[in-house]
């Protein structure tokens, strides 16, 4: 597959939207795209395999911005159409390529593009979403009450991205722990180190941290006394403190003890499914009774629990996926975060994968009606490249259970000072509209061997 834009600016969504249509080794044909302006007509011609389709929109806006993005909407849709055609298929999300479709709605209104009534109508009629998924983005704004844009406000991320073994779905950078074991300390040296250096500057620049998320990999593969001597020094008064403790075989009552201790508020333990058998196939070493185990304990200690699955793993049917949802509801943790699998190399599925592939788009809908029909609701939503029939992810909490650092990290409403391997700052201007990300090293032997460099780019950024 091959696509030529004679506009730059658009040719990545063009890509995109290809590849939402077709795999990328599966797509049959090369597109190309011309456009050109003239006075208040611009002329859009895809061409599939020298099959020419010209459209002509008129264009008589004078804000050079609002030029331009309707230009890239005009272009996106022109190929959105041709592309339904030829398919037959027809995308949930429409010709949207971004990642964060409740952000794209919000700015449409915070930019005064639109007033937020007309949301739901404006994303089907100019952008070709489905109904449900614009109501769903409705929702999603709803519940996002808790947001406070303020520059002094920050929430503080640390990574752990070490695993005790590798799920083979999984989209996401982790090292599995025998392999890095001998360097676990230093790591931690290096996170600690960071993380003082990090207590100056928020201090420095009164910047006051509204919510703290130690994430992975699983943060729990680290020891009791590790947990300890880590959260030991993360000591700011926040409201929310979540340990994305995620694999339940990695959760014992010391652990747990160590995160009420340090003030952790919510923690994950995240089934993926309840059919064993899949787990299995996933390699995911663990146990529906290690879940509830682990579920019992955190109860205990009155955690707020997030669990996660994913709709679309190996081989699951929808009638397995039911179980999964209906063994879900009878847990009823706080959080549930429903996501839709990512694979890169869908063009090279298995009989029974395939199978799966046609099930996913009724598994996400038939997860989302159950959960708000039992009292969840849906607070944040984010898409990933590859995911499965271009569908999306949904975070749902029950009595409005929020988690705000979910919410900030996807709608980009605050900094995030973000310390380890593969951690991704970012600086939000609300003032300005404008955000600025500075990654550390994303393997931890660089972040190890580089920590001072690290350090000193993290405190300039926040300065
Ligand atoms: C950063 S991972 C950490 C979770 C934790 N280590 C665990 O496995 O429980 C967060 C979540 O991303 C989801 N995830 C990982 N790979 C995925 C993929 N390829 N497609 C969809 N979701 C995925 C899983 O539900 C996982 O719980
Ligand atoms: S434990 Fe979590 S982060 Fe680690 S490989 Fe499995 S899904 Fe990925």
């Amino acid at each position: 597959m091959k696509i030529f834009c004679q506009n730059s600016d658009v040719e990545k969504d063009m890509q995109d939207l290809v590849n939402l249509f077709y795999d990328e080794e599966d797509c049959p044909f090369s597109v190309e795209h011309f456009s050109s302006l003239d006075e208040n007509k611009l002329t859009s011609k895809i061409i599939i395999d020298g099959k020419e389709d010209v459209e002509e929109f008129v264009l008589d806006e004078k804000n050079e911005l609002l030029r331009k993005s309707l230009a890239k909407r005009h272009f996106k849709n022109h190929l959105y159409d041709v592309l339904s055609k030829i398919s037959g298929k027809t995308l949930p999300w429409g010709s949207l390529t971004g990642v964060r479709p409740a952000k794209f709605a919000r700015d449409l209104v915070e930019r005064g593009e639109i007033k937020p009534h007309l949301i739901p109508e404006v994303l089907v009629r100019d952008y070709h979403v489905s109904n449900e998924k614009a109501k769903l983005v409705v929702q999603v704004l709803q519940n996002q009450k808790c947001i406070i844009k303020n520059d002094k406000l920050v929430d503080l991320f640390l990574n752990i991205p070490i695993c005790p073994t590798r799920c083979n779905y999984c989209s996401f950078i982790s090292n599995e722990l025998s392999k890095v074991h001998d360097k676990l300390e230093t790591y931690l040296d290096c996170l600690l180190k960071e993380l003082e250096a990090v207590k100056k500057v928020i201090t420095d620049r009164a910047y006051i941290v509204r919510n703290i998320y130690i994430g992975g990999g699983t943060p729990t593969v680290l020891s009791a006394q590790q947990l300890d001597r880590l959260l030991g020094e993360i000591n700011f008064p926040v409201d929310e403190f979540t340990v994305e403790c995620g694999r339940p075989d990695t959760i014992t009552r010391e652990k747990l003890e160590v995160l009420k201790k340090h003030s952790v508020t919510r923690i994950s333990i995240n089934p993926q499914t309840f059919c064993e058998a899949t787990l299995k196939r996933i390699g995911r070493k663990c146990t529906n009774k290690q879940v509830f185990d682990a579920y019992m304990l955190a109860m205990e200690y009155g955690f707020v629990v997030n669990m996660d699955i994913i709709a679309g793993l190996d081989g699951e049917r929808l009638g397995v996926f039911k179980r999964t949802i209906s063994t879900l509801l009878e847990l009823y943790p706080e959080n549930i975060t429903v996501h839709t699998l990512s694979i890169k190399n869908a063009a090279q599925l298995t009989e029974a994968e395939e199978k799966t592939k046609l099930d996913v788009p009724k598994m996400v809908d038939y997860a989302q009606k159950t959960l708000m029909q039992n009292g969840y609701k849906p607070y944040y939503i984010y898409r990933q490249k590859h995911q499965l029939g271009g569908l999306e992810n949904v975070g749902f909490m029950r009595d409005d259970n929020v988690c705000i650092f979910n919410i900030d990290s996807m709608e980009d409403t605050a900094s995030v000072i973000a310390l380890g391997a593969g951690a991704i700052s970012k600086r939000v201007f609300n003032l300005e509209n404008r955000i600025e990300r500075q990654p550390n090293c994303k393997f931890i032997e660089d972040y190890i061997a580089r920590i001072d460099e690290m350090i000193e780019k993290k405190v300039n950024f926040f300065s």
